[in-house]
């Protein structure tokens, strides 16, 4: 039996409304009301006291606690080997890491880390709301707004409608590939043009402008409107929607999993658009949307690409190295709703170097398929996303690669800022500008071309 949440819930949580910044401080008041109160519950169902969690350090380098950012102080650690067995033995063919690794790796990244998905989750219908011709800076673009309506008739108080944009050249006669982001789209509380994370800031044409001058297409999907950005908005969503508004239990997904899954259901209206070759779709976002897209990369074998941006501890940085972000701050009342409930043990009883997976698994899983990992310039972007640390978790993913035939990083040095490592089907690239995607999409166009052609 789940407990239900007895408490009114906060009208904009109801509407499952975006959370970044735009919000009354009555708003955010009760949003972290709602979420300590989602917390604690987890930390009771996980036994642990709230004393037995361990602080995590700060982001910002001017404070006594600030998070580790030089290499000298770096931990050692050992990686959980990826072609080794649960029983201790190799893993020597391609037929063994599909039918025996991986579905180990699964198992503890679904339960430790990210959380499984319920056995049903209700159906989404998909309504083209709108398509018009219009233009993104230079570029004729067919624009298509649509909502993908969950089916709630098991609990209709909780309402999920997923917002999506898909834009293809509108000169295109054939089906063309596309590059699906976690991003924003406008809504009454993002007025204005489309303003997505990853916009061009060097002088570039936007991301979405250089796509379709390829002859290529884009898609922004909402996160928020599949999942809330907090743990208050747990017992809501998708997630609250398969609970019938209860609590989550420990193992069960939190909202990257919850957001992949949405991109997922994005890529079945996808599947239905003539516009769009659906073979040829790839999977982009920054930050905890970098994250996100690992985790659908990972979760989805139908995404061909991978363009995972800034995605920092919980994404592709290994998790057991003490440099930037830690579990602890993942794992803290403001980052816990990413994950399963579980993940909150590796910041409290249990450490980062007992958990049975780590990023450079999560890399793994993405084989054999291509994926580039992006991040920005410390001296811009700062140090708590640790590009290393990313680049680390690329590299080790190596050896998998290898075995089912594909081409590694190329190397296990960290380059020099600015330099590609685009030979091989995992990639690397650590650009000069901040926290953003938009100075790596030029280099990622001329790795996708490799895959799917269309390049002169
Ligand atoms: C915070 C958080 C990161 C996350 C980032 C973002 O910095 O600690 O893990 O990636 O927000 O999404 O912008």
């Amino acid at each position: 039996m789940k407990n239900k949440l007895v408490l009114s819930i906060p009208v904009a949580l109801l509407l499952n409304l975006p959370v970044f910044g735009q919000f009354s401080k009555a708003y955010q008041d009760s949003i972290s009301r709602y979420t300590q109160i989602d917390y604690d519950q987890m930390l009771g169902q996980l036994r642990i006291q709230r004393s037995e969690l361990r602080p995590g350090p700060s982001g910002n380098p001017k404070d006594a606690n600030a998070a580790n950012s030089t290499e000298a102080n770096v931990n050692q650690y050992t990686l959980p080997n990826a072609l080794l067995l649960k029983n201790g033995q190799k893993v020597n063919s391609a037929k063994d890491w599909v039918e025996k690794k991986r579905p180990e790796l699964i198992d503890g990244f679904e339960r430790e880390i990210y959380g499984r998905l319920p056995r049903a989750i209700p159906a989404v219908r998909w309504n083209v709301v709108s398509v018009r011709d219009t233009m993104v800076g230079n570029q004729p673009i067919r624009e298509k707004i649509l909502k993908g309506i969950v089916d709630n008739s098991a609990y209709p108080s909780i309402r999920v409608e997923i917002n999506m944009v898909v834009a293809t050249p509108a000169k295109a006669t054939n089906a063309v590939p596309l590059v699906m982001e976690f991003g924003f789209i406008r809504s009454p509380f993002n007025p204005g043009p489309i303003k997505a994370i990853g916009l061009g800031s060097s002088g570039e044409p936007a991301w979405q402008e250089q796509l379709i001058s390829r002859g290529w297409g884009y898609a922004i999907l909402e996160p928020s409107s599949i999942q809330a950005d907090n743990g208050a908005g747990l017992t809501r969503g998708i997630i609250g929607l398969t609970n019938k508004g209860g609590y989550r239990k420990p193992d069960e997904w939190g909202g990257l999993r919850a957001w992949a899954w949405g991109a997922s259901r994005a890529l079945d209206y996808l599947a239905t658009d003539k516009d769009v070759d659906v073979k040829r779709v790839a999977i982009e976002g920054l930050s905890r949307y970098g994250k996100a897209a690992v985790v659908a990369m990972v979760f989805e074998p139908r995404f061909s690409l991978g363009f995972i941006g800034s995605s920092g501890a919980g994404g592709v940085k290994i998790l057991r190295r003490v440099f930037g972000e830690q579990i602890e701050n993942l794992t803290s009342s403001g980052e816990y709703h990413w994950f399963a409930g579980n993940f909150i043990k590796y910041g409290s009883k249990l450490k980062p170097d007992d958990m049975p997976v780590d990023a450079h698994e999560l890399v793994a899983l993405c084989a054999p398929r291509p994926v580039f990992i992006s991040s920005g310039s410390p001296q811009v972007e700062g140090q708590w996303v640790d590009a290393k640390g990313m680049f680390l978790g690329a590299a080790h993913a190596g050896p998998v690669y290898r075995l089912l035939g594909k081409k590694d990083l190329g190397t296990m040095e960290f380059p020099k800022l600015g330099t590609p490592l685009v030979e091989g089907d995992i990639a690397f690239r650590q650009h000069a500008g901040g926290h953003s995607t938009g100075p790596n999409w030029s280099t990622w166009i001329a790795w996708a071309c490799k895959y799917w052609g269309e390049c002169n």
